[in-house]
């Protein structure tokens, strides 16, 4: 039976009853009642109701092709018919695991050319954090365990995740994280930069900031710091030119590594297929997942530099960890025509020369200059509008968050789906955006922004 034979009401009512949801209010979405979205078609997502409404989200932040390609499902299909399963362990391997390993090594930065598959980021890193810990290990270094990260980071929810993230909320629940991983401050300059410091200057002191945990560890504790090139999940917060290449020499100056989570990231957001090559660093882990396939099937990626694997392959001993599904066929088939496409549209250099530089001159020509709106910023295809009360003293509406979620509902009920983070509102949407699109949804934001306004004057 297919979910034609219900009606809107119905699903809801079955979805209250028996779908807990991830990151939701229970008791809230209860009330409400969920938004069913039914199917998905190039830029576009349709609700039950039939409502089209263009996704500024990529679904959640990984749709890079757009919706509706025949060529993922028929990858899929043909793979499942030959080989729907086998595992990676006891030394075994399938196809397309290693095609795609080859093509992701192809595609990463040089020094980077082994993959550890998993099925979703926090998968990756955990395995990242195990791994760096491995390392050091094998190394003879095994007190050098020490995780420093950023507050305000998002990098998955399993425990792991969770742990290394440097969200309050998550960590209150959390009741205990994985030992021995330091949050520092965020480059976040809109709110964190003194009077009159300059973006380079802001830059190099929230640098200065893991140099700091560093010397306080003492650096032979220390065995990795992890960052999202941008922060996403956090307001898309894009770091001053000067911050990634200061953290690289520190990181460098004290043998720490460089774990770089580029779940959002990876293959093309930032204009290239990765953003260690848009800010010129070589980490020594890139954590990968969502737009590797689009979406279309869960499955991960963490890119593995050399200098961790040849480690792992000179002084061997067996590395306790994987899960059932690294390696998918039918995820890393789907991966793989994924890529093709990407590749075949020239969809990253599109972003890196066309649609991400058009999306910044939109952002800033038509939406940074509405009353509601204190900073725009972006960088590729992803952007951030910061949502203010007032635009000269930045101050925010209360309680914190309101305004966004009034924005947000407004953009949905104007066909535009966009989410809201904090005070920001935030958008990452399919890498197959035209001059168009990006036309429309600046239209359609600008009326949401009008229509929250008039509504937030009423409080
Ligand atoms: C930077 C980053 N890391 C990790 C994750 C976790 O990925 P997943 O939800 O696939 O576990 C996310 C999810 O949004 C993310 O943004």
């Amino acid at each position: 039976m297919t979910y034609q034979n219900y009606s809107l009401k119905q699903l809801q009512q079955i979805d209250a009853a028996h779908h807990l949801h991830p990151f939701t209010d229970h008791k809230e979405l209860r009330e409400t009642g969920s938004r069913i979205i039914t199917h998905a078609n190039g830029p576009f997502i349709y609700d039950s109701e039939g409502a089209e409404i263009l996704d500024g989200m990529a679904g959640l932040w990984c749709v890079n092709i757009g919706y509706g390609r025949n060529e993922l499902a028929e990858a899929a299909y043909t793979q499942m018919k030959e080989l729907p399963y086998y595992n990676s362990f006891f030394k075994c391997s399938t196809p397309t695991p290693v095609l795609l390993s080859r093509k992701l090594a192809e595609i990463a930065p040089k020094h980077v050319n082994q993959v550890f598959y998993g099925s979703s980021g926090s998968e990756a890193n955990d395995t990242a954090l195990r791994l760096v810990r491995h390392y050091w290990g094998l190394e003879g270094k095994p007190e050098k365990n020490r995780i420093i990260s950023r507050k305000m980071a998002y990098h998955g929810s399993t425990v792991a995740g969770t742990s290394l993230g440097g969200m309050d909320a998550m960590h209150k629940q959390l009741g205990g994280a994985v030992p021995n991983i330091v949050h520092v401050m965020m480059p976040y300059a809109y709110e964190l930069a003194l009077p009159g410091e300059s973006d380079h200057d802001f830059g190099l002191r929230a640098a200065k900031a893991v140099e700091d945990a560093i010397l306080e560890a003492g650096a032979d504790k220390v065995a990795a710091f992890i960052g999202e090139p941008v922060m996403g999940a956090g307001g898309v917060k894009i770091p001053p030119a000067s911050y990634w290449p200061e953290v690289q020499r520190i990181c460098r100056k004290y043998d720490v590594l460089l774990m770089l989570d580029e779940v959002i990231t990876g293959y093309g957001r930032t204009g290239e297929w990765f953003a260690a090559q848009t800010f010129g660093i070589e980490p020594d882990t890139i954590t990968t997942a969502k737009a590797l396939t689009s979406g279309y099937q869960p499955l991960s990626a963490l890119l593995v530099g050399d200098r961790i694997a040849a480690t792992l392959v000179e002084k061997g001993g067996e590395f306790y960890h994987g899960y059932t599904y690294s390696g998918h066929p039918v995820a890393c088939a789907v991966a793989l025509k994924n890529l093709e496409i990407i590749e075949n549209e020239g969809l990253v250099d599109r972003v890196r020369n066309e649609t991400g530089p058009y999306f910044a001159k939109a952002l800033q020509e038509r939406i940074a200059g509405h009353d509601l709106v204190g900073e725009v910023r972006s960088i590729g295809l992803m952007g951030a509008i910061e949502i203010v009360k007032d635009k000269a003293t930045k101050e925010r509406f209360l309680p914190s968050g309101s305004a966004a979620v009034t924005v947000r509902d407004h953009a949905i009920g104007q066909g535009m789906m966009l989410r809201a983070t904090g005070d920001t509102m935030i958008l990452s949407p399919p890498l197959i955006w035209t001059r168009d699109t990006i036309d429309m949804a600046c239209e359609r934001i600008v009326r949401a922004l009008d229509l929250a306004q008039a509504d937030l004057r009423k409080r």
